[in-house]
């Protein structure tokens, strides 16, 4: 990542200026044909999510202008609308969801930059990199409490309990994944659990309230919950997968996980299909040297040379189908078809 403050460590306030690369037409043209159905209903919800994170003080809309410029993909808004159209047609709840989620996404990333001790984040630095961890710590809390308050403004009881729940999942998710790395010893089972809790139920969150904001039906929320929960499986073996390749243009860190001892699907395929002394060898390469990244490129290897991708890869077409399968018995249209094209591109995206 090129510098452009190069003592950016030092300056606590002030307007980052920078060229946004963010819509590069290489990965934005696949979603920019799957947003069609609803195109006018997102840009709509840019204003609404954009409403949503003003603030009376200064350096609050300092980060916030800074978070709107460098905005991410908003595949969780594009789901929400999606299903909710799917469903039986969008309405004002449908809005007031797909910013909840946006927001509550927006703050487990500005958290998890933290946690991570990671300086890049959707090509560029990340919160913490410019205005440090407590500046961000409380900058994730207040976008919490905003998303909170847009559902109780708006009386949306329901959704607001689908996705307080999800928080509930996602922060025991993130810890306990931080217990696995300090024992250095995490099962499949365990891994699918942690990414079902910090990913896949934001993802479920989406589409059952996208769901329910158009049909309130529990059976079809029900349906959709379970369709998205798969898309999220797969959504988080997508990144793990990011992790083990060279760095190129998913605009953050790769390598990252094994520095945290992290143990994602490619390194626990590989340990469990390798020698005892293998094993042992790399977990103590990633214990005591896992800041040293000619040894983190050597478990990189190993994972790779050990089946780990194609394993990793396979899980992850497995989820996409089952995914694929609840939408194939739903009514055909725009919006299934957009669906559809949206998990392909969940499995295929370059970022
Ligand atoms: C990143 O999510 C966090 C994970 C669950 C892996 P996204 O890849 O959707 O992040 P943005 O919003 O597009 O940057
Ligand atoms: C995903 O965690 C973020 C959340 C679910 C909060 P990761 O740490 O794996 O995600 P990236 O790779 O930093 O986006
Ligand atoms: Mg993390
Ligand atoms: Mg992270």
């Amino acid at each position: 990542m090129e510098c452009f403050y190069p003592c950016y460590r030092k300056i606590d306030l002030f307007i980052p200026i920078f060229t946004p690369a963010i819509n590069d037409p290489l990965w934005m043209s696949p979603l920019n044909e799957i947003r069609n159905p609803v195109v006018h209903e997102m840009r709509e919800f840019e204003k609404h999510f954009r409403d949503a994170m003003k603030s009376d003080i200064t350096l609050l809309n300092l980060i916030t202008n800074y978070l709107l410029r460098i905005k991410g993909k908003q595949v969780r808004p594009l789901f929400v609308f999606l299903t909710a159209g799917l469903a039986g047609g969008i309405t004002p709840s449908t809005y007031n969801a797909a910013s909840l989620i946006e927001l509550l996404h927006t703050a487990s990333l500005i958290h998890d930059d933290v946690v991570d001790e990671s300086f890049e984040r959707r090509g560029f630095f990340s919160i913490n990199a410019l205005w440090k961890s407590k500046v961000s710590v409380l900058l994730g809390d207040y976008l919490l409490a905003r998303g909170l308050l847009l559902s109780v403004e708006n009386k949306e009881h329901e959704l607001l309990g689908l996705v307080s729940d999800a928080v509930r999942e996602m922060s025991e998710g993130e810890l306990l994944q931080m217990q696995k790395s300090r024992k250095l010893n995490i099962t499949i089972e365990e891994y699918f659990e942690i990414i079902r809790k910090k990913t896949a139920t934001l993802f479920a969150a989406c589409t059952a309230c996208g769901a329910w904001s158009s049909s309130q039906d529990p059976d079809l929320t029900e349906k959709m919950r379970k369709f998205g929960e798969n898309v999220g499986m797969a959504f988080q073996i997508k990144d793990d997968l990011f992790d083990y390749q060279k760095k190129g243009i998913i605009g953050k860190p790769t390598g990252n996980d094994i520095k945290e001892k992290k143990f994602t699907l490619p390194l626990i395929h590989a340990l469990e299909n390798s020698t005892e002394s293998e094993r042992r060898h790399i977990i103590r390469t990633i214990k005591k040297q896992n800041n040293n990244s000619k040894k983190v490129q050597e478990v990189i290897e190993f994972a790779t040379s050990n089946n780990g991708i194609e394993f990793s890869t396979e899980k992850m077409f497995e989820y996409r189908d089952s995914a694929l399968k609840i939408l194939a018995e739903l009514p055909e249209n725009e919006y299934n078809n957009s669906l559809s094209r949206l998990v392909n591109y969940v499995v295929e995206r370059k970022k």
